[in-house]
């Protein structure tokens, strides 16, 4: 038992126990995290005679908001938001360390600051002049835009008043602590008060605040994952670091769809928006080059034409690799088994390598009839025509199935010079007439007898 009645606390996860001890949580999931020791706070004399400011009101008499949302001036940005940034909303920005975090908010700081001054930017990571310095590579150089190297959040606070931010950028989640707390930044305990302190401001004070969170390798938003439910909107920052480009993702939106993707590449003078990633993804495909198929990803309302590869080559050992990049593993073995089976291509004893090319990813099944065609076209030796778009989910007893969101994808195609799809067969509708003359197949066999014949 802890000595002042207190809890011990997850650091990663927030599960709290009476006792000292690993956190069963996490390790069900394979991790042994210890539980640290928290104080519990006594309620404060406010809050126990706390004043009620809200008042239960009947719903017709609620009022909308209208004009509430901020374009950030980042077309991308906005369009992961919902059409920008809701006024007193709470964003929480996650991705790996050096991704682009700091940058990508620097840039909507700008923005945002030429729409709507001031805006603050306190950079608990990093000095003033260091953040002066990506600012003079980023040539931001707005007026209204504040920045300020300081990590007491109390502090921070003192101050709105003076400053009345418009948007406030929080960098990051896991280097301001709250001096009132024992703990040290960055835990569970800061984190959650922290994150609770800013949405209550955020919320009062109609500012609308980003928060940066650093997640860990396993993909969670260590600590900050207690923030999830928190706050109104999660955006995941995502991609290879050694390749440019990135893709922002909601993962929770309160006030807008969590579909949608925006798409970034870095380069020299910060991020530039991706206005059309699918020619970016395109733009080096080898021509007549066996095991290179165009796929295309659907993410939200978007379609992204990804170019995947397949390597077939004979194994020199006894057990054949399988090696995949950028796309599901499992499911990538399930389809060169169904490619054995029911086409016939004895890969049992083949090396198998699949890549989506630019460091893309594909984890839609709609993929798959590209993922077993660019290994038969690898195989075979035969390349696929180079401006055709292969469409399909593949089953196990070899069959084709209908993939959704046809039209737009083939909209998307034939926006880039392609000139037909074969699709699944089961997609075919007499009564539309396609953007793109289309073959119908249904299964496997007549794929490759259609594309590789
Ligand atoms: P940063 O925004 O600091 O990442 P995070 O806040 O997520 O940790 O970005 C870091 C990387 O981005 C760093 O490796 C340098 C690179 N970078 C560029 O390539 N171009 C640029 O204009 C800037 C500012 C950074
Ligand atoms: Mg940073």
């Amino acid at each position: 038992m802890s000595p002042r009645g207190g809890v011990y606390r997850c650091q990663t996860c927030g599960f709290a126990s009476p006792k000292a001890g690993t956190c069963p949580d996490c390790a069900r999931q394979g991790a042994w995290v210890t539980l640290v020791e928290e104080r519990v706070e006594a309620p404060s004399k406010a809050r126990r005679g706390a004043v009620a400011s809200t008042r239960p009101a009947p719903l017709r008499d609620v009022q909308m908001e209208r004009g509430d949302r901020v374009a950030t001036g980042i077309g991308e940005l906005d369009r992961v938001l919902g059409g920008g940034v809701v006024r007193g909303s709470l964003v929480l920005i996650g991705g790996d360390p050096g991704i682009g975090k700091s940058t990508l908010l620097l840039q909507t700081a700008r923005a945002l600051a030429a729409a709507q001054p001031p805006v603050l930017y306190v950079s608990a990571e990093e000095s003033a002049a260091q953040l002066k310095l990506r600012a003079d590579r980023l040539g931001i150089a707005a007026d209204g835009l504040l920045v300020w190297a300081e990590t007491d959040l109390a502090v921070v606070q003192a101050a709105l008043d003076d400053v009345k931010p418009r948007a406030l950028i929080v960098d990051s989640i896991q280097t301001v602590y709250l001096p009132d707390l024992e703990s040290a930044p960055g835990s569970v305990a800061q984190v959650r008060e922290c994150g609770a302190r800013l949405m209550t401001l955020a919320k009062g004070r109609g500012i609308a605040t980003f928060l940066v969170g650093h997640v860990t390798k396993e993909g969670a938003l260590a600590g900050p994952r207690v923030l999830e439910h928190l706050v109104d909107t999660v955006l995941y920052f995502e991609g290879e670091q050694h390749h440019a480009y990135r893709v922002l993702r909601a993962v929770k939106n309160r006030f807008g769809s969590t579909n949608e993707i925006g798409v970034f590449q870095m380069g020299e003078r910060g991020l530039a928006e991706v206005a059309n990633p699918s020619g970016f993804f395109l733009a080096e495909r080898p021509a007549d080059a066996p095991g290179s198929v165009i796929v295309s990803s659907l993410e939200g309302t978007r379609p992204l034409l990804l170019e995947l590869q397949a390597l077939v080559a004979r194994a020199p050992f006894g057990t054949p690799r399988r090696t995949v990049l950028g796309a599901d593993y499992n499911r990538v073995c399930l389809l060169l088994a169904v490619l054995e089976k029911r086409a016939g291509l004895p890969l049992g004893t083949q090396d198998v390598f699949v890549n989506v090319a630019g460091g893309g990813r594909v984890l839609e099944p709609a993929a798959d009839l590209g993922i077993v065609i660019a290994a038969a076209s690898s195989y075979l030796e035969r390349p696929v025509p180079p401006d055709v778009l292969v469409l399909g989910e593949v089953g196990l007893t070899g069959e084709v199935r209908a993939v959704a969101g046809l039209e737009v994808r083939l909209r998307e195609a034939a926006a880039l010079g392609f000139r037909s799809a074969v699709v699944p067969r089961g997609n075919l509708d007499p009564k539309t007439p396609p953007p793109l003359p289309m073959r119908g197949v249904a299964t496997v066999g007549e794929a490759v007898e259609a594309l590789l014949g």
